[in-house]
C-alpha cells in the first residue's frame, strides 16, 4: 500500500521512520515533510490545509492510507472532507472528524465534554467580550495563580498562568477586547489552578475500542528548571516513571473509558489519537487538555517503543477492529532532547548549516525544522532536531542523547541540559 503522512515536524519524521520499516508500506509520501523525511520517503510540496491538493496527491499516487500529523487540518475537517468525497471515502484516513477535533479546537467544548461525562478536570467558567465584567469578578473569587485559556487554537501560546490579580484582569481584557490571540481568544476559559506534576497519556481509538500507548512527559519551557517562555516542547521521556499501575488504573477508569464512551454516546466519529494532558495532584489524575493528534516531541519517544506494525494498527483503527489487535511495547525507556535555533521561541534565524548527523550511531536523529539547500541540510524552524535514545532506564538513555549531541552543531544551537531533572 502507498501511504501519505501530513506534516513536517519531528512527529512526522518519526511516523515516517516507523512506517518505512513496515512490510505493508510500498511507497511512502510526506507532505510537506523535511530533510529527514526526504531520506526515507518522497516529500510532496503541499500544505496540510490544502484539501484539494491532498485529494489530487492521493489519487495520483494511488494512496491507500493517510496519517494526519498536526491538529489544524483535523479541526478544519479533513476527515469529513474525505468521507464526503467519492474518490476518497474508502481511503484509510487516521484522524478524527471535525466534531471530534473540537476537543482540541475549543477549550470550552472540551470542558463541557468533561463535565457531561464526569471526567475529572479543574473547575472553570468561560467568558466573552460581553461578560468581561463577570470574568473579572470571577477572578476575584479564585486564589492565585490564575489560569486563563484562549478557547481556540493558538499554536500552544494561548494559556496564561498569572500570580497577580490585576495582571490577570488586564490579560483577560486584552484577550477578550483586544483579540490578543485573534479569534482564538474571543472566548476565554478561566480555570482553577491544579498543583501537581504533568504527564501525558496517548490513546489510539477506532471510536469503539481503544489501545493505551506508552505514557510520556514533555518539557515545555525554554529554560532549565522549567522556567522561561513556553515552547512546543524541548524534550520528552517515556515511560513516565511515576505512572505506576495504580495511577494508570485510575486514568483508564476515570478518564480513558468515559472519554471513549462519551464520544460514542455523542455519535462522534473518531478514528485516531487522543492525547490526554494530565496533572497528577496527590496521586489523583485531572485532565488539563485534550489534543486530537500525537504530541511533538512525545511521538519521538512513544513510537520508538511500539514494536507492532503501525500500518496494521491503523488499518484496524479504520475498520473499527482494534479489539482484535494487540500492541507490543518495548520495555526499554526512550528519551528525546530537542535542539533548537538560538532565539526560539521568539525570533530566530534559519538556513544554518547542520553538521555531524552522520556521526550519530546509538541515537536516532529525528528532523523537525530542517530542509535541504544546495545539497546540504540546513535549519528551517525553531525546533530543528530531536535526538532520541533508548536504554534500560531513562537516565542511561539521556546520557546517550547528550553524548551524541556533542557531535552535532549548527550556528546558535540551543538545548536544555536538564531533561528529566524533576524525576527520581
Ligand atoms: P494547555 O495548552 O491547556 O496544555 O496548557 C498549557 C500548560 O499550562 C499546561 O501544560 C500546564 O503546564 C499549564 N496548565 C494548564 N491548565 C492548568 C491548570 N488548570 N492548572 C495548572 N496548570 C495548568
Ligand atoms: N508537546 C506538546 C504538544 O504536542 O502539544
Amino acid at each position: 500500500m502507498n501511504i501519505l503522512i501530513l506534516g513536517s515536524g519531528g512527529r512526522e519524521h518519526t511516523f515516517a521512520h516507523k512506517i518505512a520499516q513496515s512490510k505493508r508500506c510500498n511507497q511512502l509520501f510526506v507532505a510537506p515533510g523535511n530533510a529527514g523525511t526526504s531520506e526515507i520517503a518522497t516529500n510532496v510540496s503541499i500544505s496540510v490545509n490544502d484539501f484539494e491538493a491532498i485529494k489530487n496527491c492521493v489519487i495520483n499516487n494511488d494512496i491507500g492510507m493517510v496519517i494526519v500529523g498536526p491538529e489544524y487540518p483535523l479541526v478544519n475537517g479533513i476527515a469529513d472532507y474525505f468521507l464526503a468525497t467519492t474518490e476518497l471515502k474508502n481511503i484509510m484516513l487516521i484522524g478524527p472528524s471535525k466534531a471530534g477535533a473540537l476537543l482540541e479546537g475549543s477549550k470550552e467544548r472540551a470542558k463541557e465534554f468533561m463535565m457531561d461525562h464526569q471526567i475529572p478536570t479543574a473547575a472553570y467558567q468561560s467568558f466573552t467580550k460581553e461578560t468581561l465584567k463577570e470574568g473579572k469578578l470571577f477572578l476575584e473569587t479564585l486564589n492565585p495563580p490564575f489560569v486563563l485559556k484562549a478557547d481556540g487554537l493558538a499554536a500552544g501560546k494561548g494559556v496564561l498562568i498569572l500570580n497577580d490579580i490585576d495582571e490577570a484582569k488586564n490579560e483577560l481584557e486584552d484577550m477578550l477586547s483586544n483579540s490578543k490571540f485573534g479569534a482564538a481568544s474571543s472566548t476565554v476559559v478561566i480555570e482553577e489552578f491544579l498543583d501537581g506534576i504533568e504527564l501525558s497519556v496517548f490513546i489510539l481509538t477506532d471510536g469503539k475500542n481503544y489501545k493505551i500507548l506508552p505514557t510520556a512527559k514533555d518539557y515545555k519551557r525554554i529554560e532549565e528548571g522549567d522556567t522561561g517562555l513556553n515552547t512546543g516542547g524541548m524534550g520528552a521521556i517515556s515511560p513516565v516513571p511515576f505512572a505506576d499501575d495504580i495511577l494508570m488504573k485510575k486514568i483508564e477508569e476515570r478518564i480513558v473509558i468515559p472519554t471513549i464512551s462519551g464520544l460514542k454516546k455523542e455519535n462522534i466519529a473518531y478514528k485516531g489519537f487522543v492525547f490526554i494532558g494530565l496533572i497528577n495532584v496527590n496521586k489523583e489524575p485531572f485532565v488539563i487538555e485534550y489534543n486530537v493528534r500525537m504530541g511533538d516531541p512525545e511521538t519521538e519517544v512513544v513510537l520508538p517503543r511500539i514494536k507492532s506494525d503501525l500500518v496494521d494498527l491503523f488499518e484496524a483503527t479504520f475498520n473499527q477492529e482494534l479489539d482484535k489487535t494487540s500492541i507490543e511495547i518495548d520495555e526499554r525507556a526512550a528519551t528525546t532532547v530537542m535542539l533548537v535555533s538560538g532565539g526560539y521561541p521568539e525570533a530566530y534565524e534559519k538556513g544554518k548549516l547542520i553538521l555531524g548527523i552522520e556521526k550519530i550511531q546509538d541515537s536516532i536523529v529525528f528532523h523537525a525544522g530542517t530542509t535541504i539547500k544546495n545539497n546540504k541540510i540546513v535549519t528551517n524552524g525553531g525546533r530543528v532536531l530531536a535526538i532520541t535514545s533508548m536504554d534500560l532506564d531513562y537516565k542511561k538513555a539521556l546520557k546517550k542523547s547528550y553524548r551524541n549531541i556533542e557531535k552535532l552543531n549548527f550556528d546558535a544551537m540551543n538545548y536544555r541540559k536538564d531533561i528529566g531533572y524533576d524525576l527520581t
